[in-house]
């Protein structure tokens, strides 16, 4: 496997930037977080259902963030976990919180920019799709390193959330973002050589579920 220094971009640069603030997520109780800002949570734990359905999973997790869905998956029982970003800050929090763990290995870099040769039972892609400007590459990366289950959020585009969103990533962090219809999901991963495409319906958004096509 190879990778190399990530170039810093204005993703890159916000997510280091809010790395703290991305994670306190998990955990803050206040009411504007309650109502607004449970995604985090609501995937990471749909990410650990369907772990737990799989037989002792090898996980890889592309844009791993803080390592809160990586504890949660391994609880789940995955047998190994691989979480790759780009963001040193979000792997610093990410390391801390899974030092304790066995067969736990994290890669610094932007996944485009990785050559892995394995394959893995469950791959992740939480809170993802949402930043990235080549999605149907990135949908056939994960394609030739799935060999059983990818896990993928979306942020749905609608009235209310859209120009709020984009007020606060690309006007005021210039932080590009992207929306999605389910459609759009469907096409993108079956594009990719995915299929039995299955959605779960989210408040803001929506989770899928697919296998890659034999
Ligand atoms: C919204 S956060 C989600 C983190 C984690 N998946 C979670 O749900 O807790 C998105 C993460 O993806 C990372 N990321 C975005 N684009 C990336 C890329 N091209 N390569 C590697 N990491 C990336 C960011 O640094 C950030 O940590």
């Amino acid at each position: 496997m190879t990778s190399s220094v990530a170039k810093t971009t204005p993703t890159r640069r916000y997510f280091e930037r809010r790395a703290e603030a991305f994670d306190r997520l998990y955990t803050r109780q206040s009411p504007g977080t309650r109502l607004l800002r449970m995604g985090p949570r609501r995937s990471r734990d749909f990410a650990a259902s369907v772990v737990a359905q799989h037989d002792s999973p090898a996980v890889l997790d592309v844009g791993c963030g803080p390592g809160r869905v990586g504890e949660a998956v391994i609880e789940a029982g995955a047998s190994s976990y691989m979480g790759v970003d780009f963001s040193p800050r979000m792997l610093e929090l990410a390391r801390a919180r899974l030092e304790g763990f066995e067969s736990v290995q994290f890669i610094e870099s932007d996944f485009f920019d990785i050559d892995l040769l394995e394959r893995f039972d469950v791959v992740l892609a939480l809170g993802l799709f949402d930043y990235l400007d080549e999605p149907g590459r990135a949908a056939s990366w994960m394609r030739e390193h799935c060999g059983g289950t990818l896990v993928a959020t979306f942020s749905r585009r609608d009235r209310v959330k859209t120009p709020i969103r984009r007020l606060h990533y690309e006007l005021i962090h210039r932080c590009p973002i992207y929306f999605y219809v389910e459609a759009d999901a469907e096409a993108l991963l079956g594009d990719a050589g995915f299929e039995r495409v299955d959605f779960v319906s989210g408040p803001r958004g929506f989770f899928v579920t697919a296998s890659p096509s034999p």
